[in-house]
């Protein structure tokens, strides 16, 4: 399947740069209210971990939050952060995989930025540390946003250079692009949910098969998706999906020279451009156990993230319980999504509402 992705992908990049001319700058999403820096005013908010060498400042946030819906940040200007992470779809794109540059597609599903501060590691393999280290990699991606050199991405931004500057006290830098990208997810915290007013105590919030659900939820889920924060371990695990006809021992040995070249931007090429994508963690670690693994991710805002998995497989959430624990029957199904509904933070209460009846009805059809 991906191989013929690939031949696919190469044919049809021609016709995109005649394409592009019309569509460049046509798309890129805007930022509206669901976009600006949120309140820390919120039910079930915690502090995140902010690096010493990249304080939250204002000048830094508004610089990172223009960045973040910048076209100019890709190399013919159609790309933004924003066209894969748009806050009017929970900071994701609602695709399977992802589409960037000229309608070049990715193997894996975009996560979302919100709360991803949060997140010890980052990406589904973890192959950035912090949010610094990821933002750099989809800029100098090929398929995402393409740049050839973060000097390249520094003459895009020449007009910013006063912002820059009064931003960070220097003239403007390749890490200092990232770091202002970076200040500004941090504010993108998204809890305030149904579940954090009941956990503060109002017992009434949630609904009898809403609570049936949670109790279900930290018998069956809690050791991987542990009730803390962000209902993540922050670990990664094989699930044993589906890999679509691929042999892991095979990729797992074009996988390991790959990642005996230590070069970060190979690594980021390997794992979102071929089908050693699914070998997962075992790209960073390669250790034996990793093949296949992939981050837990959090559970928060499923209703506004879909599709699910890390090539965006499942469509429904019922799809994704049914296939991580087949024996749970169809009303401990229904228990356990009316729960995760609850994880929905007030922002996308509509959205997730909405979303929800989709879903059923897709997947009780
Ligand atoms: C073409 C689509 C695309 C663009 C453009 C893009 N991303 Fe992503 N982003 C993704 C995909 C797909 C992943 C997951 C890749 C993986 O895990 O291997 C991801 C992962 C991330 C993550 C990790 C989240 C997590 O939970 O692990 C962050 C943070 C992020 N992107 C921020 C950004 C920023 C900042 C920009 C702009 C500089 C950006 N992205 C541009 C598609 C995109
Ligand atoms: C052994 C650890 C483990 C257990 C137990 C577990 N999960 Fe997960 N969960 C994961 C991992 C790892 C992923 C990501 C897998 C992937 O994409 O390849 C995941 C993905 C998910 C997703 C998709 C989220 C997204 O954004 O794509 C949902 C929803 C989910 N789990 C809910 C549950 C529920 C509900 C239960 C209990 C019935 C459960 N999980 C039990 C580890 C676990």
């Amino acid at each position: 399947m991906a191989t013929s992705r690939t031949s696919i992908r190469r044919s049809n990049s021609l016709l995109g740069v005649i394409a592009l001319t019309a569509i460049a700058h046509a798309e890129l999403p805007k930022e509206g209210p669901l976009g600006k820096p949120a309140s820390t005013s919120q039910a079930g908010f915690v502090p995140a971990a902010i690096p010493e060498d990249n304080p939250q400042t204002a000048a830094k946030i508004s610089l990172g939050e223009k960045l973040f819906f910048e076209g100019r940040l890709s190399v013919d200007g159609s790309v933004s952060c924003a066209t894969c992470h748009d806050p009017d779809k929970g900071f994701t794109d609602q695709r399977t995989t992802s589409e960037g540059l000229r309608g070049q597609h990715g193997t894996r599903n975009a996560p979302t930025i919100l709360n991803a501060a949060f997140n010890e590691l980052q990406f589904w393999d973890g192959r950035a540390h912090t949010l610094e280290d990821q933002a750099k990699l989809p800029l100098l991606d090929p398929i995402e946003m393409g740049q050839k050199s973060g000097a390249d991405v520094v003459s895009a931004l020449a007009s910013y250079a006063d912002e820059f500057q009064r931003a960070f006290g220097r003239a403007m830098n390749f890490d200092d692009v990232a770091r202002a990208l970076a200040a500004y997810e941090r504010t993108q915290i998204a809890t305030a949910s149904r579940f954090d007013a009941f956990i503060a105590g109002k017992a009434n919030v949630l609904t009898t098969a809403e609570k049936r659900g949670w109790q279900l939820f930290q018998a069956q889920c809690a050791t991987c998706h542990p009730a803390s924060s962000m209902f993540t371990d922050h670990a990664f695990h094989a699930l044993g999906l589906p890999i679509k006809g691929l042999s892991f021992a095979d990729l797992a040995e074009k996988g390991q020279k790959l990642v005996n070249s230590g070069d970060p931007t190979a690594l980021d090429r390997a794992a979102l451009e071929t089908d050693m994508g699914e070998l997962g963690r075992f790209l960073v670690t390669k250790q034996h156990a990793d093949i296949g693994a992939f981050k837990t991710p959090t559970l928060r805002n499923l209703l506004v993230t879909q599709p699910y998995f890390h090539d965006g497989s499942q469509r429904t959430l019922w799809g994704v319980i049914a296939q991580i624990n087949p024996k749970l029957s169809g009303s401990e199904l229904d228990d356990l999504v009316a729960f995760l509904a609850t994880l929905t933070s007030d922002r996308y209460e509509a959205a997730g509402k909405q979303e929800l009846a989709r879903q059923r009805a897709l997947y009780k059809r």
